[in-house]
């Protein structure tokens, strides 16, 4: 596996693969890698010839109450768990490399209405970060294709859109969520959890459970359903920031004709903020 930290030598890399005709995928990370990850990596590497994954903890995404100081940074175990994995190079930019004139004067990218719901009404200017680095750092690898963890469905959804809204040359593929036996979705996160914690956290993943088989059961409103979902979770000790049933593509609160629907759910945990998500396909009657 080749480290890259300039960007140069990654756009060499690019030139010598794109010469000899080779499909590239990438998967960009910020690092602390768990299995959810290496799931993305394994997916990647069945649909290309050659994958990048990048490590970067892009401070754009994170709001002034968050501490980016505070994120882990594992560069030596992530750089083994790659290297095991067959990846082809670790893209691993400084910070002053993508953003050499600061964030002030930084050029963004922003992609207007599903930014602003949910984790975007929480975390103001978030998804303009994220939208922002991932388009740059699809700029500098030039992947075919690009594998994402349906986990942060709402970033996938944000990445959707901002790749057809631009015209890029990307097939974006969204790859389910990795959960513990348990259910509990692997995150980055669960890391700040202690055990009780930790067992109390797989009621998000019951709750899901309890309102998709509402949803199909088609006896009580969805607007009362996530009320149910709500209370459950407060009933655990959680403390949700939303509990919606929303329309899969807009994200909007879902109506009672539309068909593909995704239950979308944070809840703080003690001072760990954690998100999951379940899709449902409705058959039509
Ligand atoms: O999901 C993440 O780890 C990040 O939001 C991403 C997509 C790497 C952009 O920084």
């Amino acid at each position: 596996m080749q480290f890259i930290e300039s960007l140069d030598i990654l756009r060499q890399l690019r030139q010598q693969w794109r010469q000899g005709n080779l499909r590239v995928a990438f998967v960009p990370t910020m690092g602390n890698l768990h299995d959810g990850h290496i799931e993305l990596v394994k997916q990647a590497k069945a649909r290309a010839d050659k994958v990048v994954v990048s490590i970067f903890v892009n401070p754009m995404q994170f709001g002034a109450n968050e501490d980016l100081d505070a994120y882990p940074r594992t560069l030596d175990a992530d750089r083994a768990r790659l290297e095991a994995e067959g990846v082809d190079a670790l893209f691993f930019p400084a910070v002053s490399d993508i953003y050499p004139h600061g964030l002030g004067e930084q050029t963004f990218v922003e992609v207007p209405g599903i930014s602003d719901l949910l984790c975007g009404a929480s975390r103001p200017g978030h998804f303009r970060g994220v939208a922002t680095i991932v388009c740059k750092l699809f700029n500098m690898v030039q992947p075919d294709v690009a594998c994402f963890g349906e986990k942060d469905y709402q970033q996938l959804q944000v990445i959707r859109t901002m790749v057809a809204d631009l015209s890029m040359p990307i097939e974006i593929v969204g790859i389910a969520t990795k959960r513990q036996q348990d259910g509990l979705a692997m995150s980055s996160r669960n890391g700040y959890l202690s055990n009780e914690q930790r067992t109390t956290a797989t009621t998000i993943y019951a709750t899901m459970q309890t309102m998709r088989d509402a949803i199909v059961a088609g006896q009580q409103s969805l607007r009362d359903i996530e009320k149910t979902g709500q209370a459950q979770l407060i009933g655990a000790g959680l403390t949700p920031d939303y509990v919606t049933i929303a329309n899969g593509r807009t994200l909007k609160p879902a109506q009672s004709d539309d068909v593909k629907l995704v239950i979308l759910v944070a809840a703080y945990m003690g001072k760990t903020r954690l998100i999951d998500n379940m899709q449902i396909t409705l058959h039509q009657a």
